[in-house]
């Protein structure tokens, strides 16, 4: 065991971990997206499914589920930072902007600071529906889970919240993808342009899909 513990010491080690946290995170939000879009099918589906999930048996598969998903994310955001902080102390700030590889494109080196916002993003949205859907008082009067999803996106300043924080999600999954490959060693000349346009499809259809759900409970939804 003491190998697997000095691999992850090192900067190839956690490189590893957040490359297969970082496909693990990307496998949730596909099932995520398919979940929600079941706000378009109204009000009985979207309550149905939710109450599928949270108050029949599957609850229990559920439940592992969510704290397979929380270890992932905490993985992910804490080998993230530690391999942030390992590069910065390796390469001064004055040395780092005359040596940035003229290659590495601005969101390959500014990953942490879209984490950082996809982070805040998800402890906002954590509130808004995770929580209000289990433990808030908004029910008390009578809204239904659906209800609170509508509430929630009708308020400008969330709907702009959840649209902006999707570009990032954009600009954050368009390089982890490429670049969790590469950790993994799968470069090559043929395939990677492949990878790099894979990653691209992802991250589009994962941001826009997510963002159609402010944007279509804000500007084009007339209720149910
Ligand atoms: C903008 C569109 C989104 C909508 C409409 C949405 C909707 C929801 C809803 C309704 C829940 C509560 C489910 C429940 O407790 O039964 C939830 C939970 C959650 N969402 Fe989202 N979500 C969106 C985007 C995202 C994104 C982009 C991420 C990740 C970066 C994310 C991560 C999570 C997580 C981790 C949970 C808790 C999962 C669980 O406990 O099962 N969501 N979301």
């Amino acid at each position: 065991m003491g190998w697997f513990f000095k691999t992850f010491n090192y900067s190839v080690g956690k490189k590893l971990l957040m490359a297969l946290t970082g496909f693990f995170l990307i496998l949730f939000l596909f099932v995520h997206l398919f979940g929600n879009t079941f706000l378009y099918l109204g009000p009985d589906a979207f309550n149905g499914y939710v109450h599928l999930l949270n108050e029949t048996n599957l609850v229990y598969i559920i439940r592992v589920m969510e704290v397979i998903l929380a270890l992932g994310f905490a993985f992910h955001i804490w080998d993230g930072v530690r391999l942030w902080l390992q590069n910065r102390k390796a390469r001064p700030i004055k040395y780092y902007i005359k040596a940035t590889d003229p290659k590495s494109t601005w969101t390959s080196r500014n990953m942490i600071y879209s984490a950082l916002i996809i982070f805040v993003f998800l402890v906002i949205h954590l509130r808004n529906f995770w929580y209000e859907f289990k433990y808030g008082s908004i029910k008390q009067t009578g809204a239904t889970d659906y209800d609170i999803v509508v509430k929630t996106f009708q308020d400008p300043i969330y709907m702009i919240i959840y649209v902006v924080s999707m570009v990032f999600l954009f600009l954050h999954l368009h390089h982890g993808f490429q670049s969790a490959f590469q950790t993994l060693g799968l470069n090559h000349k043929k395939y990677t342009p492949f990878i790099v346009w894979a990653g691209r499809i992802i991250a589009i259809f994962l941001s826009a899909g997510f963002a159609s759900f402010p944007i279509y409970f804000f500007f084009f939804y007339g209720g149910n």
